[in-house]
């Protein structure tokens, strides 16, 4: 069974902060989802096997530790979750990208597929699903049924803000799938966006609104 991860780190919390305001403008924006990306993907690799290594300092023999599982890849479920890509790659620069495109039907808020291409071995990766926002969950309970039906089990999904039933719907579909949130808030509104949230996180992170 995976785990739910609200994340209770100060720098995150302030930094969630700051981008819910309506007057951060796009630059910042996005400046700081990829800060706040980088700090989560520091708490969701807190998990990674290592291994016992022997190593020679200048002053002495001794031992350390060095990543020994699976390789990692970071998918980002277009659009919005391209904003925490760099981040993510700040920590784990050797890590393969894929991509899933996905988005919300306005009418229905469900998700519509538009797009899919992973690393060949993805397989045997650890899987980094990333989107800022995490609301009715469609998008992501989609995007993680896309992976498992390629074979892909190892799953761990990240967000910056999620709304509870967002968080209800992966437990629900994908019980195996750690999840790991900035914010928790409050509830989504009638047109589908998390209250308080940040509003529109595509819009906000590419200037397109
Ligand atoms: C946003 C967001 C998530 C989705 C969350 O994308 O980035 O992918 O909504 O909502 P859900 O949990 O109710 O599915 P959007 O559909 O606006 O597409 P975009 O990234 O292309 O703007
Ligand atoms: N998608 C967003 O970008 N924001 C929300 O609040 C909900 C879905």
């Amino acid at each position: 069974m995976g785990k739910v991860h609200v994340m209770d780190h100060p720098l995150i919390a302030h930094k969630i902060s700051y981008i819910r305001r309506e007057d951060v403008g796009t630059k910042e924006f996005r400046e700081v989802i990829n800060e706040i990306a980088q700090l989560m993907c520091y708490e969701a690799t807190r998990e990674l096997k290592t291994k016992e290594i022997k190593i020679k300092t200048p002053v002495a023999e001794t031992t350390g530790r060095e990543l020994a599982g699976r390789k990692p890849a970071i998918i980002p479920i277009l659009r919005a979750g391209v904003g925490m890509v760099d981040g993510m790659l700040a920590l784990m620069p050797a890590a393969k990208v894929g991509h899933i495109g996905l988005y919300r039907d306005p009418e229905t808020l469900e998700p519509v597929e538009y797009y899919c291409k992973l690393p060949a071995d993805c397989q045997e990766r650890d899987v980094f699903v990333v989107d800022p926002m995490l609301a009715t969950g469609g998008s992501s309970a989609a995007a993680v049924r896309m992976l498992k039906d390629r074979g892909i089990t190892n799953i761990r999904f990240l967000c910056i803000i999620a709304a509870p039933e967002g968080v209800e719907r992966m437990r629900k579909e994908h019980p195996d799938v750690d999840l790991y949130i900035g914010a928790l808030d409050e509830k989504l509104n009638e047109h589908g966006y998390i209250v308080p949230g940040l509003g529109d996180a595509g819009d906000r992170i590419f200037g397109t609104k």
